[in-house]
């Protein structure tokens, strides 16, 4: 198939990208590299071995968006492209809502345009807020309590009421839950910019020497070990996810929304143990005040995909650290270490 990725060059883009290279796909990336780095592409095309095409440019260009999909002419979108600290968007709720909202508006008119009737987007278990129950199945509430979280919950609607204009459209709404990890070359990975809000590529950052120690952000929870316990997934494992909706799509029209995570949780604690046990360093901690907005713990009801699209994770805790760890050791400052 002809598939355009949005944010295809970031972190789930990227290792996205590659899958599909890989099973004989045409792709094309949109990115403006405000949150990626152009060299995460070259990695892929090296790794892949194969061509695609890829475009500097913002979704919210949308003279940009027509010229890209008259000569790419794509049959699908993944749609990643958009602004994802749940901190920051405190602060900048109106980038977050023209970036991802509108910026979406903007795709989706042009996909009207160009007659391209197939879309997977990439939401977040954040759209489910405060759990009226666990594990998060897909007919939980929604109650996004971010702005972040609220961007991808209207962009599902946005999508839903997309979906009805036409009984050719397919939508499938993927709701990530925690991803980790790196594609086992090493050569692709997530590079946060600047101090990294998530847990995994603090952890490494840590024990590459890049920071003297880790805040664990609260141990006085009602989990297990009193930290907050997440549903960690591989990003190869959410990458394959994302082929295996698409395939879905193609043979169905209408809109799913699907949990994408392991069906299990895992607190700080049990994280930074499985990571010392896959890079034999140990990773100094240091017991943090809770940080506001967490919540204390969540973790996916899968069953969906399974069913649905016969998809389920396949990669355990310590491949996710020993796949991080190759990553940051391969690459101590991400893409910029690029001379
Ligand atoms: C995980 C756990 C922290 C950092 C966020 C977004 C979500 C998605 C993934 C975009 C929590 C603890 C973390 C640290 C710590 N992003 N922690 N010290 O908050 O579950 O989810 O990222 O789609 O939308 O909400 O992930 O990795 O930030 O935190 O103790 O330095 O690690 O308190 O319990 P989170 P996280």
């Amino acid at each position: 198939m002809r598939i355009l990725l949005t944010g295809g060059a970031g972190y789930i883009g990227s290792h996205t990208l590659l899958q599909l290279l890989q099973q004989q796909h045409e792709l094309c990336v949109i990115d403006n590299f405000s949150n990626a780095a152009p060299e995460a592409l070259s990695r892929v095309a090296r790794l892949s071995n194969r061509h695609f095409e890829h475009h500097d440019a913002t979704i919210l260009d949308s003279g940009r968006l027509d010229e890209i999909f008259d000569s790419f002419q794509p049959e699908a979108v993944i749609h990643f492209a958009g602004l994802k600290a749940v901190g920051e968007s405190d602060l900048k709720p109106l980038s977050y809502y023209e970036e991802n909202v509108f910026g979406t508006i903007q795709l989706l008119k042009a996909m009207d345009r160009a007659k391209c009737r197939r879309i997977v987007f990439s939401s977040s278990a954040t759209v489910y807020g405060t759990p009226h129950y666990l594990p998060y199945n897909e007919a939980h509430p929604l109650a996004p309590i971010n702005p972040y979280g609220r961007t991808k919950y209207f962009i599902e609607e946005i999508l839903k009421d997309w979906a009805k204009t036409d009984a050719e459209k397919a939508v499938m709404l993927l709701r990530y839950f925690n991803p980790v990890g790196a594609h086992p070359s090493g050569a692709i990975g997530e590079d946060p910019m600047g101090v990294p809000n998530n847990l995994m590529p603090f952890i490494a950052q840590v024990a590459i020497g890049r920071r003297p120690v880790l805040n664990v952000f609260g141990n006085d929870y009602d989990t297990p070990d009193g930290t907050g316990v997440r549903d960690y997934i591989h990003v190869d494992d959410l990458a394959r996810g994302h082929a295996a909706a698409l395939d879905y799509i193609t043979h169905h029209t209408g809109v799913e929304a699907v949990n994408l995570g392991a069906g299990k949780g895992v607190s700080v604690l049990e994280m930074v143990k499985a990571f010392e046990q896959a890079s034999g360093v140990s990773i100094p901690l240091h017991f943090a005040p809770r940080r506001p907005g967490d919540l204390p713990q969540f973790w996916a009801d899968a069953t969906k995909a399974k069913t649905l699209f016969n998809w389920e994770v396949e990669k355990s805790l310590v491949e996710m650290c020993a796949d991080v760890w190759r990553w940051q050791s391969q690459n101590p400052h991400g893409y910029g270490d690029e001379t």
